[in-house]
């Protein structure tokens, strides 16, 4: 039987470059000969589809609904046993994974209490915890920014709001800081700095390769 893979989740704010820094790890990673997954949350699910609809703002709903509809979305990408995070990091994959639950923490956890969204998330927390975390960090207003230049805005791209998500990230990372592994990387320079801080972050998990 192969080695259980490693789940390393990326979180940040709108527009702090998870989706480009993912891939090139992905790239990077297959180069070592490192079996690698991607995929994200919201999924590609029913429930996914439901969420996306609400981020796009086709459908209004509650927060309390959005929030337990996520939990529900990541508690399928875990355990589903086909597209599930748990079937693919036990046939050895190495699974990178476009935010989880501290989305919810920061996102959901910034409209209804925090404390609330934890306890719905306390099963896929139970279930699946990651190897590593990258928030990579990026000031508000420059992800607004980088937001505003890709067009149409999203259920909780105003500025307003990312500030106070990027606050409720912090304030969740300080309170899992020692139960869960997680680094923060900066993210205004250049992608190519973003990537080696990456790289350098991640080869602890696969035995100092770098
Ligand atoms: P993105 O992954 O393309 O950035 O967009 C996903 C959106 O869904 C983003 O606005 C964050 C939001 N979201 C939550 O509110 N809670 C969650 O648990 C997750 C995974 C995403």
């Amino acid at each position: 039987m192969s080695e259980r893979g490693k789940l390393i989740v990326f979180e940040g704010t709108d527009g702090s470059g998870k989706t480009t820094q993912m891939r090139l790890l992905a790239g990077y990673l297959s180069g070592m000969g490192v079996s690698v997954c991607m995929t994200h949350e919201p999924t590609e699910s029913p429930f996914g589809a439901l969420l996306r609809a609400c981020m796009s703002k086709k459908i209004d709903a509650d927060e309390r609904a959005i929030a337990a509809l996520f939990a529900a979305d990541r508690i399928d990408h875990i355990q589903n046993p086909e597209t599930g995070m748990l079937a693919m990091l036990n046939a050895g994959a190495t699974v990178l994974c476009d935010r989880y639950y501290f989305s919810s923490y920061a996102y959901n956890g910034g409209f209804v209490p925090l404390e609330w969204v934890i306890e719905l998330n306390r099963p896929a927390r139970e279930l699946l915890r990651p190897d590593l975390i990258i928030y990579l960090d990026l000031p508000a207003e420059e992800g607004m920014a980088r937001v505003g230049r890709r067009g149409a805005t999203e259920r909780y791209e105003n500025l307003e709001r990312q500030t106070l998500i990027r606050e409720k990230y912090f304030e969740a990372f300080e309170r899992f800081r020692d139960e869960e592994n997680i680094v923060v990387i900066r993210s205004e320079r250049t992608p190519e700095d973003t990537q080696k801080k990456i790289r350098r972050a991640v080869s602890g998990l696969f035995g100092g390769v770098q």
